[in-house]
């Protein structure tokens, strides 16, 4: 796809309202991605495996990092008007409305991809949340490689999935994953984690939003991986700045999701974003943002050792 800027505002509440989409049009939003309808209300909607996804215990678990996303679409109905809604969207805005699903599971659920393809939806993200406290037995990458080769199968809209980074050897899962022919990567999904409050020795929950330094763990694996594999990649995960925007580009991400910085900062610091890009790259005589693309990936840097070393002994030798 090829969006008028890369800046687009990842999936989240913000995306739910035709009003918040114009406005993120209207402030250099180069595509948008809905909230995400999530797999067991599509399983509702096909009335099937029903009893499987209440038996999840972990997807129900008040403490679960989806119980926030959960809580918001209980109803089945919700789905029509997930379709309505992107129906509306696309006579109102120009950019590209991208749908997304959240899913857990191989499972018939892809045929609500094949409405949202039908409903006029640009592009389809795929959310693929395995619990990493699940426990179960599974082997979670296969499992990834096959519910995107159905979907792959059922739809001809781009389809790109964000991942989470709680893969074992990480690298090769996403290589393996980008062979697939899904036309982007998302790096990386963000859970936020449970907090425990002492006084009353009770279980909380962490900042919703990202923080700043956030941006930092995307940019390494951006880094790494964008010369070594076969789709487009999209940074997301605390970007906050133009600064942090360029520096994911020149990782060599074709795109950079935003969220929480809009949620801390309202819909309109979006420009600010792309102004401070805009403005560096006249500073320092670019034309275009492609001129900078990759430049400091692993592929072009001296020594990209220092990408592959998880710990910096020669460092923290001195230090202790
Ligand atoms: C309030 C809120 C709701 C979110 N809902 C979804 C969702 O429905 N689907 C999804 O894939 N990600 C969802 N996310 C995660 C964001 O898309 C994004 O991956 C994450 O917040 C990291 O990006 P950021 O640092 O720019 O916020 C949500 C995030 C927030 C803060």
């Amino acid at each position: 796809m090829k969006l008028r800027t890369p800046l687009i505002v990842g999936s989240c509440g913000l995306t739910s309202s035709i009003e918040n989409i114009q406005l993120m049009e209207k402030n250099g939003a180069g595509a948008v991605v809905l909230k995400s309808v999530f797999e067991e209300e599509i399983h509702l909607l096909l009335n099937k495996k029903i009893r499987e996804a209440s038996d999840d215990r972990l997807l129900y678990y008040e403490n679960s990092e989806t119980y926030d996303y959960l809580d918001l679409h209980t109803r089945s109905e919700e789905l029509d008007e997930y379709l309505q809604f992107i129906r509306d969207t696309k006579k109102d805005v120009l950019i590209p409305v991208i749908a997304s699903i959240n899913c857990v599971t191989d499972s018939e659920w892809t045929a609500f991809a094949i409405n949202i393809q039908e409903a006029g939806a640009d592009a389809l993200e795929i959310n693929m949340f395995f619990n990493p406290a699940g426990f179960r037995k599974a082997d979670y990458e296969t499992v990834a490689i096959q519910i995107i080769e159905n979907l792959l199968n059922s739809v001809t809209i781009p389809v790109s999935v964000k991942l989470s980074s709680y893969y074992s050897n990480l690298g090769y899962t996403i290589q393996k994953i980008s062979k697939t022919g899904v036309q982007g990567i998302v790096l990386f999904n963000r859970f936020y984690s449970v907090d425990f409050d002492l006084d009353k020795l009770t279980v909380t929950s962490s900042d919703l939003y990202s923080s700043p330094n956030e941006y930092l763990k995307s940019l390494r694996w951006i880094a790494l991986l964008s010369d070594k594999i076969d789709c487009s990649l999209a940074a997301s995960g605390g970007v906050y700045t133009g600064e942090a925007a360029l520096k994911q580009v020149v990782a060599g991400a074709d795109a950079v999701q935003i969220v929480s910085a809009l949620y801390r900062n309202k819909i309109e610091y979006l420009n600010s974003i792309l102004a401070e890009m805009e403005e560096w790259l006249e500073k320092k005589g670019f034309n275009s943002i492609n001129q900078i693309k990759g430049k400091l990936s692993y592929g072009n840097v001296e020594n990209p050792e220092i990408f592959e070393r998880m710990q910096f002994m020669k460092y923290y030798g001195g230090i202790f």
